[in-house]
């Protein structure tokens, strides 16, 4: 397209992937509709006049700064010349789609989820010894959060041995018996891979500060101090480090500033620098020889900085919350490093090793088959940030060899609303989020299905507000989230807890919360002089203590996961919502989540089947037909998005209900958060 400038109009500027997502973001962020941009007048604009008018809220250089990152991205949004793809394994049809496409994700935060040793931190031993709830789930691919070698500023997001594990949570020796354990019983297996940043005490961070200008100096964003200001002078720039405070750090050892986007003790990498790449590469390269099916990339849109790394604009630093993103959050070269990443680290050549176990196959009733022959190409699932729609499908359509799999935030708070507000979430606005997506998805894209992870509060708790203590609403609701994210279009990441209707803590001391980001920024809240309680009521909605509680196993203070001191403790201690009691119970929402995955993986409308929304405009009830994509059934799915009983629509497709939070009739209302899956009746 051409180059955009102040003369564009704004419907050009909408229609360019990025101008669309900057703009919708914007208006998500000032809590406005998107539909504003439609209306002929305004989309007939021009960037000069918009800017002129946007000025006393987003500032002079709002304009400019839109320029410059549309500019980065002019071609790659082109369809993607080279021809080919991927390769395929030997004797696979090529039209098969990738395994992942069909999978059921499971998050585990391995800290949090089963300690084997009783020293009250959750190990690699403690997951194997749970895998068979995850196989019993009917997960596909679990997902480990890091567990590589770490002093755990960031709880493990912050790597010391990228080919180590840390010790508290075992050996090498003992992730190997857990990849086994996975595969064994049909499940793949993944780990967090963290490189837009490194801990301060890896070793290449420690050779360059030694000596910043030798060969490791340039493995990080090293910059001289001010002169003759021995670095007491501002910092290089004035971007934001996201746990509080500027994103630079003075290392008086080595007179330079660096760069951390995160806690002062991750370091953010060079990756302009090729020998970053292909260390990052053989990493890649090193686990998947061990086993390892594929990553989650950590903060993976952020990896490439604008050269020069200029000062952030002032206004969208407010409006975002931190300055300088623009320069970093879908930077310049960031599709380049990520099919260099692909094809260099993620998929295998003849040479490579063919690793001690792989998976085994699983039927669509469940059994267990011969293991299959490795991935070609193991999964990327990129963790972006800030990354709207159709950023998402340049980082992830198939054909352009990014990512496979990415995260899409925007679901996760309501317009207007950041992770820090205490609000009841809105469950038409996630209707309307998924909608829009899917409406924009062509058969090139994917779409993964996420509520909850480790840096959030429960979605759960989101939506019910202080009413998930009921346990009524609370199992209702749970379903009703289980069956939206099983059911739709895409791939599911369950994080763990949500099988059990896992919700947010009331966390009722600073010393319950743990995590850097909560403990800084009620230090900062205090620093401004708000009072304890008012300080503490304003991290405690949006903390992520909330998902790294420990797994709740067993009813008892412990709650089976740790025989010793739990490191971190929940308050939250529901009769009936741990695995045992669930486990026990049909009708609870562990067997719910079993029955919908089972059902799943049946039944390929559910997978691969067409998608069709019934009353797309209702916010209170959200109904969709999956069609199936040979001679099997359609599906009829419907949801109570509200806690009111609401009148079932009429006019819909015949169906029989097979799995229902409320039994299967469906009769002329719907109980609160009710959902029925049901399937359609052929009519004659
Ligand atoms: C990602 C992780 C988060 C971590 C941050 C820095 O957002 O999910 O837990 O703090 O990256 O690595
Ligand atoms: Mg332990």
């Amino acid at each position: 397209m051409t180059p955009v400038d102040a003369n564009t109009r704004l419907k050009e500027i909408y229609g360019h992937p990025v101008g669309r997502d900057a703009i919708d973001k914007v208006l998500l962020q000032l809590g406005r509709s998107s539909l504003w941009v439609r209306n002929p007048v305004v989309a007939n604009l021009r960037l000069s006049t918009v800017a002129r008018l946007v000025r006393p809220i987003l500032g002079e250089e709002f304009a400019p700064s839109l320029i410059t990152v549309l500019a980065d991205h002019n071609h790659h949004h082109e369809p993607d010349a080279a021809s080919g793809g991927d390769p395929t394994p030997s004797g696979t049809p090529a039209a098969q789609p990738p395994w992942w496409r069909r999978a059921v994700f499971y998050q585990v935060y391995p800290r949090s989820f089963a300690d084997s040793d009783g020293d009250g931190v959750g190990d690699l031993r403690g997951v194997t010894s749970r895998l068979d709830h995850l196989a019993d789930l009917g997960v596909d691919c679990v997902w480990l959060s890091p567990i590589f070698d770490s002093p755990n500023e960031d709880m493990g997001y912050d790597v010391r041995d990228y080919r180590a594990v840390m010790s508290e949570m075992g050996t090498l020796a003992d992730l190997d018996d857990l990849i086994a354990g996975a595969h064994e019983r049909g499940m793949r297996i993944i780990l967090d891979l963290v490189v837009n940043h490194t801990s301060a005490e890896h070793a290449w961070f420690r050779a360059a500060v030694a000596d910043p200008d030798g060969p490791y100096g340039d493995y990080y964003h090293l910059q001289p101090g001010v002169p003759g200001e021995d670095g007491s002078g501002p910092p290089p720039n004035n971007w934001a480090s996201f746990f509080g405070g500027s994103a630079w750090r003075w290392l008086p050892e080595a007179k330079r500033w660096a760069l951390h986007l995160f806690a002062p003790g991750q370091m953010d990498l060079n990756w302009e620098n090729p020998r970053v790449r292909a260390e990052v590469a053989e990493i890649v390269r090193w686990w998947r020889a061990r086993g390892i099916d594929g990553f989650r990339l950590d903060v993976i849109n952020y990896i490439s900085k604008r050269p020069g790394l200029p000062d952030g604009n002032e206004a969208i630093g407010a409006l975002m919350g931190f300055p300088g993103i623009e320069h970093y959050f879908f930077g310049p070269r960031l599709h380049e490093y990520l099919r260099e990443l692909r094809a260099t680290g993620f998929t295998r050549t003849a040479q490579d090793p063919r690793p001690p176990s792989t998976v085994r196959s699983r039927g669509a009733d469940g059994t267990l088959g011969v293991p299959e022959p490795p991935d070609p190409v193991g999964v990327l699932v990129g963790e972006t940030p800030g990354v709207g729609v159709e950023m998402s499908r340049l980082l992830s359509g198939a054909r352009r060899r990014e990512l496979d799999l990415v995260f899409n935030f925007d679901v996760l708070d309501g317009p207007g609303k950041v992770r820090w507000d205490d609000y009841r979430y809105d469950l038409g606005y996630l209707k309307g989020f998924y909608l829009d997506y899917l409406a924009r998805l062509g058969p090139d894209d994917a779409i993964a299905l996420f509520l909850d992870n480790h840096d959030n509060p429960r979605m759960l708790s989101k939506v019910l507000g202080t009413r998930d203590r009921d346990p009524v609403l609370r199992s209702a609701a749970a379903k009703a989230l289980a069956t939206i994210q099983l059911t739709l279009p895409g791939t599911p990441f369950l994080f763990q807890g949500q099988e059990i209707a896992a919700i947010n803590q009331d966390f009722a001391a600073a010393a319950e919360l743990k995590d850097v980001e909560s403990v800084n920024r009620l230090a900062e809240l205090r620093a401004d002089g708000v009072a304890h309680e008012d300080a503490l009521a304003r991290v405690r909605p949006g903390a992520r203590d909330h998902a790294r509680v420990p797994m709740r196993w067993e009813p008892g203070p412990t709650t089976g996961f740790s025989t010793g001191t739990p490191w971190q403790v929940g308050r939250e201690d529901s009769v009936g919502f741990t695995v045992a009691e669930q486990g026990a119970d049909p009708g609870s929402v562990l067997s719910f989540h079993r029955d919908l995955i089972r059902l799943r993986r049946a039944e390929p409308a559910l997978t691969d089947g067409g998608f069709r929304a019934l009353l797309p405009r209702s916010r209170e009830y959200f109904g969709w037909v999956r069609t199936a994509p040979g001679d099997g059934d359609d599906w009829l799915v419907e949801v109570n998005l509200t806690d009111r009983t609401i009148k079932r629509p009429r006019g819909l497709p015949a169906a029989t209900g097979v799995l229902g939070s409320h039994g299967l009739a469906r009769g002329p209302r719907m109980a609160p958060y009710e959902c029925v899956v049901a399937r359609v009746l052929i009519a004659g």
